[in-house]
């Protein structure tokens, strides 16, 4: 294995249609017109001396070594800011400039420390190559003027460090920050010779702006921006190329190593979904990997009041077969069960599921995807065919207005906030429909031109309102609807938004948004040009999460807004694998390939390859299972890779349904939440640590290899296929590239999916079969999946979740970068230091009628029960509306939602509980029980471990 190095052009691929032809030292090149000549000489394999310039970054054209001579021209121009033009003869190698190469390297060497022996970056420095590269073998001005070389060093940030001396103010970290990353953290201040990189206001890189990205270390051509690990480990010798196991995005990343040990993580410029950048998740939070918190060894016990014990593999995978024969035997075959995880692998979820099905002999198999995208499954699947979303992420690049609702794309799906941003800053126009004024709302150089701050609750009737304004002004794309949608149903649908009930100023009452305001934001999306719409789980989690998802659905068929580049419904997947585990089966209605468990035909597709017989009839649904086990009639449960104490709505009525389980199997990387009730724990492994695939939310499908051998010794298909195994469902793979094959094999949208074609295409996006062998980046293109378009009723039903005097407020939940859904990994990492713990941000009215100052610590209580946590003050939430995280357990925010579901899916209504809020002295009750609980049952199993 060697280290994958990406070759880098020098400046950005020009995307014209037109080529021009020129000389470049004596061979001829046809290039895109608006390529730069350094690119152009790169095709000939003429790599021009470079320092400022970077193929991720515009050309700047400062540091004066890239110069080259143009016959018939005068001077030495710089050929990463000069385009390539028709019949000019370059000549990028004279006397004249070597010698002025030399000149200017000669500067910069001058004023550099000369410790490259025992510098971090050695070997991967590109002043260190340059030097070589124009020859450089004296500094004739010596060492002993004024110069940068004892300046100190910036270690604020836990993953990188800032070694000012060594800075040769190239720019090009400033410039990733605001191209790339558009978060415009760093300046150049000072000026001439005291010119240096300042985060903000020469404040250190922690307290700025600065998210941690990288995207300056990686452009950074010298050791000033390095990672803290090439000091710890040294500089990496091999490299894999796998894919980030945290947000949807599903970033391409190459896993530097030395040895077994990773040296740091490099956001892959073939990556299709990321193009080269990461969030600081991806890019660094990977340390819990290693962290002594791992549970690698398999423990049993018989009561969730024993302590746990050590055992092999085998003695645990027996003893929870026996388990779930038992129960079977004295329960009935339905009394078990099992939820997959958005965080494995397809492969994996694949095998959970089939274990469940085939093993066990029931459909009682639900994923965590119940909890989050499931009405998006529903929503699209009714209107359009498919329950996925329809473009890829360049397509935001054609789209001139975007319209986001319910999502936090900075923060949530970051690399795709950047890259929309960059759109943004390019001249599409913004709509923000979200109670609260997120980042994307105004941050620099990016302001929404409508931020419709919706009361909590209200997402249907917005929607239907601005249907209402496209019906009744005429914005219909009609030669669109009667080509594509099916016209009867449309007529119905136009009859009802039209109706005066569903216009902005009837709606005014409930969603507390000025019609005006809403008239304005439909007017832009339907006249606009290309409308994208991208939403996340501020729309999903609600009681009509689903018809809100139609109500979108609906909205981009009338305008005409769906089939093409730059426009399309996408909803903003939260975990790395939400697509695949719904692809993959892990609904208890349906097959892989979201056919339905009741079709003869499917079921006998897969009853032939699996052996076994299906049972028909669907299983239970995730809270389903809990209102079973409390009722008495489901006692046991395979979970992998889901903490779904703390992840699940109504805390108190999961743990009653956990506790009354008689073998609850958890495969985990930690002893969870829910492992507090398991009496099985099977430890899992990361993503660095095996084989397979994950699908994002372009329906793009990626490899994730191995990169170091599993800590705990088994990948988790090898462990889901041992307990198959020892439940008497024969289960036989060698690698993960053969479940794949079995996945192809049943499922009509995998057919031409293989590992194969994996590696030869980087990546495909489903369908890929005979019609579209190298995978689909749009749908709909020609005609919706499921024929005609189907334009679906969407009457508003307000949430029974209302606020009165004992709940006055409205609790909304969501997500912040630096952590990652209930924190298990991401609190194990440096990534603390940006969120060490949850906080309530309310507003300052609502504050002052409370008593409650910035800082404070506050009852947080609904109908559910009660928390505590530290409260804000902000005007980012609206009077009347309070908002919270839930990435620390401690705090879990789920103790106080409600079990308020969505009614055609039962994704739990999380974005809508009413509270109060109120002075506290200190942790609730159960905060202080958890505590004990958790810390006790934590030490015995580290204890074990060691
Ligand atoms: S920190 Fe690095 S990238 Fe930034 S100006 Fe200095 S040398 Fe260039
Ligand atoms: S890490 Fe990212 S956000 Fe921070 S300064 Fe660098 S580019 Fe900007
Ligand atoms: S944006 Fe998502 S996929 Fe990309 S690095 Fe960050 S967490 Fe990983
Ligand atoms: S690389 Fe062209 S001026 Fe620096």
């Amino acid at each position: 294995m060697s280290l994958t190095t990406d070759i880098d052009y020098g400046t950005p691929a020009s995307t014209s249609e037109k080529l021009v032809t020129l000389t470049i030292d004596g061979m001829r090149v046809s290039v895109p017109e608006g390529t730069s000549i350094m690119r152009a000489a790169m095709e000939v394999g003429n790599k021009i001396p470079k320092l400022c310039a970077t193929d991720m970054l515009d050309a700047f054209g400062s540091c004066r070594l890239c110069l080259v001579e143009i016959e018939g021209r005068n001077g030495t121009p710089a050929s990463c800011t000069t385009p390539v033009a028709e019949g000019i003869v370059v000549k990028t190698q004279t006397e004249r400039l070597k010698q002025i190469r030399k000149g200017v390297m000669e500067l910069y060497i001058s004023d550099h420390p000369l410790d490259c022996l025992t510098c971090s970056a050695n070997g991967d420095c590109e002043l260190q190559e340059m030097a070589g590269v124009v020859g450089l073998r004296e500094v004739r001005y010596g060492y002993d003027g004024e110069n940068h070389t004892k300046m100190g060093k910036d270690e604020s940030n836990p993953y990188f460090t800032y070694e000012k001396s060594k800075c040769i103010v190239c720019n090009r970290c400033v410039r990733a920050c605001e191209e790339v990353q558009g978060t415009f953290a760093l300046t150049i201040s000072g000026r001439g010779f005291d010119s240096r990189v300042s985060p903000g206001m020469d404040e250190n890189f922690l307290t700025s702006e600065c998210v941690s990205c990288g995207a300056c270390v990686q452009s950074c051509p010298t050791a000033t921006l390095n990672e803290k690990a090439m000091f710890d480990i040294g500089t990496p010798e091999h490299s894999v190329v796998t894919t980030c196991a945290y947000c949807g995005v599903g970033c391409a990343f190459k896993a530097e190593m030395r040895g077994d040990e990773l040296v740091r993580m490099v956001p892959y410029k073939d990556g299709k979904a990321n193009r080269g950048h990461s969030c600081v998740k991806g890019r660094f939070a990977y340390g819990y990997a290693s962290h002594r918190d791992r549970i690698l060894k398999p423990m049993i016990r018989s009561s969730i009041h024993e302590p746990w014990k050590e055992v092999s593999y085998e003695e645990a995978i027996q003893y929870a077969a026996s388990e779930f024969k038992r129960i079977q035997e004295k329960y009935g075959k339905r009394a078990v069960g099992g939820i997959t995880s958005s965080r494995c692998t397809n492969e994996e979820t694949y095998l959970v599921q089939k274990l469940i099905r085939g093993g066990f002999g029931n459909n009682n198999v639900d994923t965590c995807a119940r909890v989050c995208h499931s009405p998006t499954g529903y929503g699209l699947s009714q209107t359009y065919g498919t329950s996925a979303g329809t473009q890829d992420f360049d397509s935001v690049e054609k789209a001139d207005v975007v319209l986001i609702i319910g999502a936090n794309p900075t923060d949530g799906h970051p690399v795709f906030g950047s890259r929309l941003k960059k759109r943004l800053r390019g001249g599409a126009k913004l709509i923000v429909i979200d109670p609260r004024r997120t980042d994307i709302v105004r941050s620099p150089h990016v302001e929404a031109a409508y931020h419709l701050a919706l009361k909590p609750g209200t997402n249907v009737a917005m929607v239907t309102a601005l249907a209402h304004v496209i019906v009744t002004e005429g914005l219909v794309n009609e030669a669109f609807v009667r080509e594509r949608c099916d016209w009867d149903d449309f007529q119905e649908w136009a009859a009802f938004v039209a109706d005066a009930r569903h216009s902005p100023e009837s709606v005014e009452k409930y969603t507390q948004v000025p019609a005006e305001q809403v008239r304005k934001a439909a007017r832009l999306y339907a006249t606009g040009g290309n409308g994208a719409i991208y939403y996340g789980l501020g729309v999903t989690e609600h009681s009509q999460g689903s018809t809100t998802v139609m109500a979108i659905a609906n909205l981009a068929m009338a305008t005409g807004n769906i089939g093409r580049e730059g426009v399309g419904v996408n909803p903003l997947r939260g975990q790395n694998n939400v697509q695949g585990s719904c692809d993959m089966g892990s609904f208890p209605h349906e097959l892989p390939g979201y056919r339905h468990i009741s079709d003869d035909a499917t079921r006998a597709a897969f009853e032939a390859m699996w052996g076994v017989h299906l049972d028909d009839e669907p299983g239970l649904r995730i809270p389903n299972m809990f209102d079973a086990a409390v009722e008495g009639t489901y006692k046991g449960m395979y979970v992998q890779g889901e903490d779904i104490l703390q992840s699940d709505p109504d805390t108190k009525h999961v743990s009653a349904g956990l506790a009354a389980l008689e073998c609850l199997v958890v495969q985990d990387l930690f002893l969870n939440e829910t492992a507090n009730y398991a009496h099985v724990f099977l430890p899992g492994c990361t993503f660095l640590e095996k084989d397979g695939t994950f699908t994002n939310a372009e329906r793009r499908i990626q490899r994730v290899r191995k990169v170091m051998a599993p800590k705990n010794g088994y990948a988790d298909w090898e462990v889901t296929l041992m307990l198959a195994n020892a439940m008497g469902f024969k289960m036989d793979y060698a690698h993960p590239s053969e479940i794949m094959d079995e996945i192809a094999a049943l499922t009509p949208a995998f057919t031409g999916v293989s590992y194969q074609k994996l590696e030869e295409l980087g990546s495909v996006q489903w369908p890929c079969n005979d019609k579209a062998p190298t995978g689909t980046p749009v749908m709909h293109i020609d005609g919706f999946v499921r024929g005609k378009g189907k334009f679906m009723l969407t009457e508003y039903v307000p949430t029974d979740e209302r606020t009165g005097p004992r709940f006055p407020l409205l609790l909304t939940t969501g997500r912040i970068l630096s952590q990652y859904n209930v924190g298990a990994q991401t609190r194990r990492t440096a990534n603390v230091a940006w969120h060490p713990e949850d906080v309530l941000e309310i507003h300052p009215h609502d504050a002052e009628n409370r008593g409650i100052r910035d800082g404070d610590v506050v009852k947080l209580e609904s109908r559910s029960g009660a928390t505590s946590l530290k409260a804000v003050i902000s005007e980012r939430v609206a009077p009347g509306v309070v908002y919270t995280t839930f990435h620390h357990p401690v705090t879990q925010a789920n103790v106080v939602t409600t079990d308020f579901s969505d009614w055609a899916t039962n994704c739990p209504e999380y974005k809508v509980t009413a509270v109060q809020v109120s002075p506290s002295n200190g942790p609730t009750p159960w905060q202080e029980e958890y505590e004990d609980l958790s810390k006790k049952s934590r030490r015995i199993a580290v204890e074990a471990a060691e």
